[in-house]
């Protein structure tokens, strides 16, 4: 019998609600926490916490598990390296794991081989390593990002980042020289065009305004961008928009900087989303999803590009052997049938979404690609209003009822569950998922 949710005490339970009091005393409170799970431990798409609650979880710790909550030959491969060597410094040790890595993830980008990578622990931190190796390497002082981006919190990262005010507040001055410009988000476009009547004006604004009047193309380092916005609302260009994009970044010799920090790692059914676009970013940033929960990021570029010198940027827990050991573990499940899987079920995931937009006017929009999916409420189909109040009621409402889920964008929830994920268990998300709609907006 397919498995379900089990919910055996009000939520939070008394175990969870006396380490939330404590959490509440001595964690920092500028954690965002949608809804007061304290978890014990997970098990592929199931998380138990510590009341004996289990949950199904769409969330896979912010798209992170890519693998499942400890898969267990991920889980054996962080055991063989835990008895053999916990630290050394990549940045001044050499080591295999994180050697072994790096041919690997070479041999995966853009440029079969031609590869460097570097080494860090977080999306930011690869992020702000991207962004200094553009101006390493370029000598120029300018670069684009977008609207709705989310890129990290270091200062750098910060920087290009442009998703909701809080995330700057207090912080200013960032570090200069960054424009930010409209994403593709045809749903709500922002020039008000319609695609593909619009032909991508959003593109060409660049050259034909922006590259004519406030910047100058040969000042500029590089473009950074998400192949699909993630925590802007998981909004996916159309098909064109980065080929035409990088076209005119390669006209001037502007570097192609794509964050797959949240999309790579096989989520959208290709390792990397920019496949599906057909470009190869002469930079690529990646985290999250790369080893299975273990904190490892990653920039990889081509060899004539990563051309900064020893001693100009590095991090001493970067690669560490045991996130090393996870990634490459975790890779290798990718390839011998994941990412294959994310693609089957995330067309069923859609096909199921797309069913319910059908029934409920609410659903204004369903779209991604792979287990990258997103689905924004409105009050009204005609003018879109944002339903916020809605798309947080429904999560909270999932969580009671054993489905955890996060929302993205202002008015839009995610799902993006480990690519372990079965048709069983999305036909229960599904199932629990209308009935949340139904009862909040019914
Ligand atoms: C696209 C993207 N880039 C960068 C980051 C930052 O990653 P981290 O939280 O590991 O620093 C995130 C995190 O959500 C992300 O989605």
């Amino acid at each position: 019998m397919m498995k379900s949710p089990v919910i055996k005490t009000t939520l939070p339970g008394p175990k969870a609600r006396k380490l939330i009091e404590q959490d509440n005393t001595y964690v920092s409170p500028s954690y965002t926490r949608y809804y007061p799970l304290v978890v014990e431990k997970g098990r592929g798409l199931w998380v138990y916490d510590v009341d004996g609650n289990v949950f199904l979880d769409f969330t896979a710790g912010i798209a992170v598990c890519a693998t499942g909550h400890c898969h267990p030959r991920v889980v054996q491969a962080i055991k063989e390296q835990a008895d053999l060597l916990l630290h050394m410094s990549g940045t001044d040790f050499y080591y295999k794991s994180q050697i072994i890595l790096a041919e690997k993830l070479a041999s995966l980008a853009p440029g079969k081989g031609n590869n460097k990578v570097y080494f860090g622990n977080s999306g930011a931190e690869a992020v702000e390593a991207a962004f200094k190796l553009a101006r390493w390497h370029t000598q120029r002082e300018l670069n684009l990002a977008f609207y709705g981006a989310f890129h990290g919190r270091t200062m750098g990262a910060l920087s290009l980042t442009a998703s909701k005010a809080i995330q700057k507040k207090h912080y200013n001055p960032l570090v200069p020289g960054i424009t930010h410009i409209p994403y593709a988000y045809c749903y709500r476009c922002p020039y008000n065009l319609s695609y593909p009547q619009c032909e991508l004006g959003c593109v060409q604004w660049v050259e034909d305004t922006l590259f004519r009047t406030t910047i100058p193309p040969e000042e500029v380092a590089a473009i950074i961008v998400e192949p699909i916005q993630g925590e802007g609302g998981y909004i996916v260009p159309p098909p064109e928009f980065h080929r035409k994009l990088n076209n005119i970044a390669k006209k001037y010799d502007i570097l192609y900087v794509v964050d797959e920090v949240q999309s790579g790692m096989g989520r959208t059914g290709k390792m990397f989303a920019m496949e599906h676009f057909g470009v190869d970013p002469d930079i690529i940033a990646l985290a999250k999803g790369i080893a299975s929960g273990m904190p490892l990021g990653a920039l990889m570029a081509r060899t004539e590009i990563m051309d900064w010198e020893a001693g100009s940027h590095a991090s001493t827990f970067g690669g560490n052997p045991v996130s090393c050991r996870s990634a490459l573990a975790t890779i290798e499940l990718l390839e011998q049938g994941l990412m294959d899987n994310a693609a089957i079920q995330g067309t069923y995931l859609m096909q199921g979404l797309r069913k319910l937009q059908q029934l409920y006017e609410c659903i204004g929009d369903v779209r991604g690609k792979g287990l990258m999916v997103g689905v924004e409420f409105v009050k009204d189909r005609e003018n879109k209003e944002p339903a916020r109040e809605w798309r947080n009621q429904i999560i909270k409402k999932a969580f009671q009822n054993g489905l955890l889920l996060l929302g993205c964008g202002e008015n839009s929830i995610r799902f993006c569950p480990a690519l372990t994920v079965s048709t069983a268990e999305i036909d229960k998300c599904l199932s629990i998922f209308h009935d949340v709609v139904r009862e909040v907006t019914g």
